[in-house]
């Protein structure tokens, strides 16, 4: 059976922290990806597989730009063709192994595995503020034990931080108001809500400096950009003189059907030379993700348990989780037709 994750979408493949001069072993949407770092900089994508025999690339050497199999020694350059044989003079001509484009967007690498051809097609999601030096931020990655499809549902649903991060919820908090607005392009689906003006919770203070009786409204917006990223911006007093913003970009890589990376982006647009405030945003939202994680985990457990199909209720704040896996299951079923 086809698993339910889309070929033909931009995945971030690693950070750009993770990927180097050394062959680093990924294995995402099913296929083991090997990615280093060129002398020039620029970043390799290939088949993490010989062309001999079943070996993998990455527990190999580097010779310059060239890939060397740790098994017989086979050499292969940075467009996957094979360069070299030890064990006799000719190479037999035309044999590669696949190589698969890669856009960098710092801190992410982004990589296509799907339809040769259609990457052009499709570039990777701007996000002009993951770079830039007004918007400090943080990086977070997680191997997480569950569909990439739980998490995403998980973030476009926050009703669960009552119970989930209660700390984490404004003192006059009670509920979260319904979804203003649920936006869905061929591709994409959005969110936003307004919440009534209310005290701070303590991080909000502590990393604002908004005073404890201070009452203000909080604009929460998420975005299921494509399969493999997720976006989410929250605004402490929105409509006020210095709205307070803070960005978790997420990108969803499924490993497998059962396992997904987690590439977690925090960034802010106030206290900007506050590396105190860094950390402390850090830390809570790496606190967070290891409770939601194992939410996540523990579901999936119970799917991968339930012999047959479970029926799951549906209810209004399950709006744009539900928009969210129609398009994915849409972008599967289009791929039907060809062979990846
Ligand atoms: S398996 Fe790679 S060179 Fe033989």
């Amino acid at each position: 059976m086809r698993a339910n994750y889309p070929f033909n979408c931009w995945y971030v493949a690693a950070t750009s922290a993770e990927v180097g001069a050394g062959l680093f072993a990924r294995r995402m949407l099913g296929k083991h990806v090997l990615l280093y770092r060129q002398e020039s900089g620029e970043v390799v994508a290939m088949e993490d597989r010989c062309a001999h025999r079943p070996h993998p690339l990455s527990t190999g050497r580097r010779h310059g730009d060239r890939v060397a199999c740790a098994y017989h020694g086979f050499e292969y350059d940075p467009d996957g063709r094979l360069v070299d044989v030890p064990s006799q003079e000719n190479v037999p001509p035309g044999v590669r192994v696949r190589t698969y484009p890669v856009r960098e967007q710092s801190p992410f690498v982004w990589v296509w595995l799907g339809e040769p051809g259609a990457a052009e097609l499709r570039l990777p999601p701007r996000l002009s503020w993951l770079g830039a030096d007004d918007w400090p931020s943080s990086m977070d990655t997680f191997r997480v034990e569950a569909n990439y499809l739980l998490l995403h549902e998980h973030y476009l649903d926050l009703t669960n931080v009552f119970h989930m991060h209660p700390d984490a919820v404004p003192p006059d908090l009670h509920a979260l108001p319904a979804l203003d607005e649920v936006e869905v392009s061929e591709r994409s689906v959005s969110y936003s809500r307004l919440t009534t003006a209310t005290r701070p919770a303590a991080w909000e203070k502590d990393v604002t400096g908004v005073a404890a009786e201070e009452r203000t409204a909080r604009l929460e917006e998420g975005s299921f950009v494509s399969p493999g990223l997720h976006v989410q911006r929250y605004v402490v007093d929105p409509h006020g003189e210095r709205p307070y913003t803070v960005l978790r970009i997420q990108g969803f890589t499924p490993e497998s059907e059962g396992v997904t990376h987690a590439f977690v982006r925090i960034a802010r647009d106030f206290a900007t030379s506050d590396s105190a405030v860094t950390a402390y945003l850090q830390q809570m939202f790496h606190e967070m993700a290891v409770r939601d994680c194992a939410a996540l985990e523990t579901m999936q457990i119970r799917i991968d348990e339930e012999t047959e199909p479970r029926r799951n209720i549906n209810v209004k704040a399950d709006r744009a989780a539900l928009r969210a896996r129609r398009i994915s299951r849409d972008m599967v079923d289009e791929e039907s037709g060809f062979s990846i």
